[in-house]
């Protein structure tokens, strides 16, 4: 698709859509851009005077077959208030825009984007959020029907008075990096095993130019993974460990981004019931995430050194599968009593977590569907996070209150750790029934080697179970902007 800026809407000839978005305010006309043209703002006007103006957030009205000068269809999107039209509000807006008007293949729109109050930089952050909005829009879960649901634009006008062109780039590859996570996640746990999801890894790093590193069951074994590897046993599909490096800074230290990548999780010998297993082609989206993160820091050039792991494996059963009483070495000589084959994500991420740091980065932060608790606690929308350094994990906060993804920070109390305890290995992967988020991430810190680390638990947030006007259902890629935030920061 191809994204232009113009300062006004004359540009001929005239769009399959025009969008216009406005601002809600209580008892008094809407806010209106101002490069708005004349016969939209009347048309705004009556509609505000007959009560027909849409004056919620995210709510839309469609006109066809105006008069010219303007577009036959013209989409109005409240936008919100005037107070609250933060990053997460505004990305709404641009969502459902984008999500609205694409039914038809090759449609073009202009979008007259809202006058911005915080001066330059807010600009440009809107510009890379209508792109990123423009790019997300079209794609959906429907990826094996026959007839697609929504198509990609032809071309994209954004009326503003900014003429800042990258941004334009830069939210096009956030919006495609995105896509790229949302995509491996949707697709059927048939097709992204973790031999296929190491080879598009490699397409990616062939594409965007990142050093990568494959390692089969071989290789593992000789680096000790034998507790990501005893999870991967039970499986037809052997398992992976994807390493992709970006050097953007020479010899800077590394931060390490490490995703949880089970490609499907049956459960195990603790199998799951069916109903919590029919979602469960999701829970390789931390390292889908990893994915999406390196493939934009690359192609943004970003001047950070970033390395990204992806452990990937099957957690299924077979006569082979890990059972409950095994005991596992992780990577760090850590011993591990096997006490539920569903805690698998914690086993696979111990070890993933030793070889970062071992790698030597600096810094990390881990991505993972790690625990059902998690979504108990914090529901569907949130991302709970965990850290032994809050330093770091304000660095994070502040980038997701810029990118208007939502992290709640959640406790690390040592009371956790002591449920862990085992009487004849080092620990054991589960805890008791409650606060099982925090347990799982205080199982976690035992493989961090003490280094600056954040744990993001996914589980509630990576996979929606319905639509809504502002996203599709399923994968979100959610975490991608606010990873690629902070590394930019
Ligand atoms: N992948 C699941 C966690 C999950 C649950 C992700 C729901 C997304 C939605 C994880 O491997 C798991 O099964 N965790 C167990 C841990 C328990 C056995 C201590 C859980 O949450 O029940
Ligand atoms: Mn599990
Ligand atoms: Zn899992």
């Amino acid at each position: 698709m191809e994204i232009h800026l113009a300062p006004t809407c004359d540009a001929s000839p005239l769009p399959d859509w025009m969008v216009l978005f406005i601002l809600h305010v209580e008892d008094e006309k809407p806010i209106v851009p101002t490069a708005t043209p004349a016969p939209l703002r009347e048309i705004v006007d009556q509609l505000h005077e007959s009560g027909d103006l849409p004056t919620k957030k995210g709510e839309l009205r469609k006109l066809y077959h105006q008069t010219a000068p303007l577009a036959p269809r013209v989409l109005i999107v409240c936008v919100g208030s005037k107070k609250d039209c933060g990053p997460e509000t505004r990305m709404r807006a641009f969502l459902t825009a984008a999500r609205a008007v694409c039914e038809k293949p090759d449609r073009t729109v202009t979008w007259i984007l809202p006058d911005c109050s915080g001066g330059d930089s807010c600009r440009e952050e809107q510009i890379v959020a209508a792109a990123t909005a423009l790019e997300m829009g079209p794609e959906t879960q429907g990826l094996y029907q026959k007839e697609r649901k929504k198509y990609p634009y032809k071309s994209a006008t954004l009326v503003t008075d900014q003429r800042a062109g990258q941004a334009v780039e830069k939210g096009q590859i956030v919006g495609q990096a995105i896509n790229l996570t949302r995509e491996l996640i949707n697709r059927g746990p048939h097709e992204v095993t973790p031999e296929s999801f190491a080879d598009r890894a490699g397409q990616v790093a062939a594409e965007a130019n990142l050093q990568i590193r494959i390692l089969g069951d071989d290789q593992l074994e000789q680096e000790r993974m034998h507790s990501m590897l005893a999870v991967g046993r039970g499986s037809a599909h052997p398992a992976r460990l994807v390493v992709l490096e970006h050097r953007g800074a020479g010899d800077a230290p590394f931060i390490g981004l490490i995703g949880k990548g089970v490609t499907f999780d049956s459960g195990g010998l603790s199998l799951k019931p069916s109903e919590s297993m029919k979602t469960m082609k999701s829970d390789m989206s931390g390292a889908a995430t990893v994915l999406g993160v390196m493939q934009a820091v690359a192609q943004l050039g970003l001047p950070v050194n970033v390395r990204g792991y992806m452990g990937l494996v099957e957690n299924m059963v077979s006569g082979d599968s890990y059972r409950l009483g095994d005991i596992l070495t992780a990577r760090n000589g850590v011993t591990i009593e096997v006490m539920n084959t569903d805690a698998e994500g914690r086993l696979v991420l111990a070890d993933v977590l030793c070889y970062a740091a071992d790698d030597g980065c600096e810094k990390m932060i881990d991505l993972a569907t790690l625990t059902g608790a998690c979504v108990v606690a914090l529901g569907e929308e949130l991302t709970g996070a965990f850290t032994n350094e809050q330093e770091w994990l304000d660095e994070l906060l502040a980038a997701s209150k810029k990118s208007g993804e939502n992290i709640w920070q959640m406790p690390m109390c040592d009371s956790f750790a002591e449920q862990l305890r085992s009487e004849v290995a080092d620990c054991k992967n589960i805890g008791t029934r409650w606060g099982g988020a925090i347990t799982a991430a205080k199982f976690l810190e035992k493989f961090v080697d003490e280094k600056p680390w954040i744990h993001l638990d996914i589980a509630g947030p990576a996979f929606r179970t319905e639509s809504k006007p502002y996203r599709e259902g399923g994968a979100s890629g959610v975490m991608v902007q606010t990873l690629l935030q902070l590394l930019e920061s």
